[in-house]
């Protein structure tokens, strides 16, 4: 089997997971055009999956969708939308499923971050993250759900750990993304007996993401900012992309309602700006 590369930098990693786990499914992801979120599109098209990324700037879904395709031989649709409006997250829906035929898997990865103290964060700054992360993810549940219903399929809802802890700085992203924890329980409960499952991963500090660029200060040894990682290493977008495939394989099937950190142990670290 050829070396599988999640993105473009990242050409010597390896899939464990078997070839065409996914062949004849589709992925509808939040989110995709760039960072973690395309790692994680592009590990299901790796596995055989079709799937339609979302975002707001439709010049750079084309590119992400062309080199995705180019990579993996499926088919990639971009479409664009904001979460934070309903109307255009149906609109990319209905082109799914008039290309696709079908959702079988849902990321809600579409997110917002900056640094912020508490005392300095307008309310606009806040509501808009908020908007962004926790709206989004219920708007984005709400456009697909009578789809993920009809395929038995399963969500991943992008967190983070910052909200395991009280982190400085992040208390517009804390409270949107235990937000996000919360509905996906809930949805995992409701859903459950529809053969739905739901979880969430919760990245740490992942290598190479416009979230680690936003979130750590120029110059400054990112090891030392997180209080170091229990396993050595820094995160990269290759071990989100491992953890999606399994969570969304039927080797997951008992698992859901579940928050996984994939942070190599640094949330048992203290956060520290
Ligand atoms: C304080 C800020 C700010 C900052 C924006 N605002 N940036 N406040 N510090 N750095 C305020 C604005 O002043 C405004 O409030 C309000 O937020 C809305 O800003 P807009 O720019 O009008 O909003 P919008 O254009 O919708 O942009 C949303 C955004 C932006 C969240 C602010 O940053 C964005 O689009 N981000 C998407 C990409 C992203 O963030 N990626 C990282 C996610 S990854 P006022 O009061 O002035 O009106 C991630 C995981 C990290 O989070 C994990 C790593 C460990």
């Amino acid at each position: 089997m050829a070396p599988t590369a999640y993105v473009q930098p990242i050409v010597d990693s390896t899939s464990v997971f078997k070839e065409d786990l996914f062949k004849g499914k589709v992925l509808f992801c939040t989110g995709g055009g760039s960072g973690i979120c395309r790692g994680m599109t592009e590990a299901m098209m790796r596995h055989g999956a079709n799937a339609t990324i979302v975002g707001r700037k439709i010049e750079r879904l084309q590119q992400t969708a062309k080199e995705l395709s180019a990579a993996t031989g499926q088919e990639c649709l971009p479409a664009q939308a904001d979460v934070r409006q309903p109307a255009s997250l149906k609109e990319a829906v209905a082109k799914t499923i008039e290309k696709f035929g079908r959702i079988d898997f849902v990321i809600c990865g579409a997110a917002g971050n900056f640094l912020a103290p508490i005392s300095g964060l307008s309310e606009n700054a806040f509501k808009t993250v908020l908007e962004i992360d926790t709206m989004g993810t219920y708007n984005t549940i709400k456009a697909t759900i009578q789809h993920v219903r009809a395929s038995k399929g399963a969500y991943i809802h992008v967190s983070a750990t910052f909200h395991h802890n009280g982190t400085p700085y992040q208390a517009h992203v804390s409270a949107a993304k235990a937000g996000v924890d919360a509905l996906s329980a809930v949805l995992a409960v409701e859903e459950g007996p529809h053969g739905v499952r739901s979880n969430v991963i919760a990245p740490g500090p992942i290598d190479g993401t416009e979230g680690m660029d936003r979130l750590a200060p120029k110059g400054i040894d990112t090891a030392q900012l997180h209080g170091g990682y229990p396993v050595g290493r820094q995160g990269d977008i290759k071990d989100i992309a491992n953890a999606t495939v399994f969570l969304f394989s039927n080797a997951a099937s008992y698992i859901t309602g579940q928050v996984l950190p994939v942070d190599g142990g640094s949330e048992h670290l203290r956060h520290q700006f």
